[in-house]
Order: structure tokens, then sequence, then C-alpha cells
């Protein structure tokens, strides 16, 4: 059985991702495939424990180091329980965030260096690379204010509290929103970069024609 397509979306917290997926998910549906979604961190039951570790802005302040090894601990499940057997099976599999968020925010934005990441990536995830990444940078402004005010509906819907690195401040989000730049450019064959502010079906369209590119190469 020839190998499924592993493809991961990835942005600064209020890019578009989540509505981008849905529209992702809906157009391969359509075409007959079945993807399987799945978002970091989370997305296995011991994943959403982690999670909510990570995100509970009320909880004691992790070290970088902390967080960094709490990311690869949820990926190192992912990849063992839904994302290597999926793609064995030959099933197209979409995460919403890889080891390019880890790179960004615990590399860029909390300053550990993207070579300490890659070896965790390296030791941990086996080097799993995904064979496409569709990076979604609207400008730095538009995100932040998109963020803030998601989260502050889903506090008031929920009592969720997922503010943590929301909180951050502007230095940091520039921080990772540089690093991801760094990470387009050196892996020019694997991501997409989609930026400006585009509109939600400017932005699909895009994602839709490097999708549809990628299926082609491997059918
Ligand atoms: P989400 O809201 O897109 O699901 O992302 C949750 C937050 O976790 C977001 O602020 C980015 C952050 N994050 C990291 O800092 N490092 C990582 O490796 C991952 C996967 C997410």
């Amino acid at each position: 059985m020839p190998r499924g397509l592993f493809i991961t979306l990835e942005g600064l917290d209020g890019s578009g991702k989540t509505t981008q997926i849905k529209r992702l998910a809906a157009w391969m549906q359509k075409r007959g495939l079945d993807p399987v979604i799945i978002r970091q961190p989370g997305g296995t039951a011991t994943g959403d424990r982690i999670r909510a570790l990570l995100l509970d802005s009320g909880a004691t302040p992790l070290t970088p180091m902390t967080e960094m090894a709490l990311m690869f601990a949820d990926r190192a499940q992912a990849i063992a329980e839904v994302i290597e057997p999926a793609l064995a099976s030959g099933r197209v599999v979409v995460c919403d965030r890889f080891t390019d968020s880890t790179e960004a925010y615990q590399g860029g934005g909390r300053q550990l260096g993207s070579e300490r990441v890659l070896q965790w990536h390296r030791l941990v995830c086996g080097d799993l690379q995904p064979d496409l990444t569709l990076l979604l940078l609207p400008s730095l402004e538009s995100s932040l204010a998109r963020a803030r005010n998601r989260n502050e509906r889903t506090t008031a819907q929920t009592g969720q509290d997922e503010n943590r690195f929301e909180r951050e401040q502007g230095e940091f989000f520039r921080r990772v929103w540089e690093k991801y730049h760094e990470i387009a450019r050196r892996d020019a064959n694997r991501v997409v970069l989609i930026e400006g502010n585009l509109t939600i079906d400017e932005v699909h369209e895009q994602i839709a024609d490097a999708v549809s590119e990628r299926l082609l190469a491997i059918r």
C-alpha cells in the first residue's frame, strides 16, 4: 500500500488556521479523500491533558525547556497513536501545527534556538517530516487582534482559559514571526508561505492549489 500524504498547517495564533483546516477537509471529502485531522498540542487522550497543562494561564509558569519537552511528549504520542498508522495505511493526514511550531515558538519566541529543537525532533520524532507545510502569515497585527478576540469569546462561553500563549508580549510574537520566515526560506521545497491579508476564499484557493499539486505528484 502506498504511503499517505502528511500535510501540516502553521502560523501565528489568529492566522486563520482553524477555518482553513475545515475548508480543506471539506474540499478533500468532495474529492473522495477521507483525511485524518489532528491538532497539536492535543489530538490524543494524553495529548489533550498535556494541552490543558500547557495552555492553562493560571498554572505555575513553565520553563522554556519544560514547555518544549511537553510539546514533544504530546507529539511523540500523536505520531505513535494517530499519524504513523494513518500514513502507513495510505491516508492523508492534516496536522494543525507540528515541529515548525516548536521551532518558531520555543526556538524563536522563547529563544531556545533552532538547533536544540531540531535535535529533539530527530530524537523524539524519528525526524518525521511533513510532505507539505502550509504556513499562514497574515500581518502580525491582524493575527494578534484576532487571537485576542477569539480567546475572550472562548473564555466567556466555556470558562476555559487558553490565554497563556496569547498573553505574551509583542516582542515574543515578533521573534516567532521571524523564525517562521526563516523556516520558510530554509525549507522552501516543503513550505508554502501564504502571506498578506487575503480573504478566507483567497487563502483557501492557494491551499487547494498547493495540495492538488502534491496529490498529483504522488499519484
Ligand atoms: P493553537 O491555538 O493553534 O492550537 O495553538 C496553541 C498554542 O500552542 C499556540 O499559542 C502555539 C503554541 N505552541 C507552541 O508554543 N509550541 C508548539 O510546539 C505547538 C504545537 C504549539
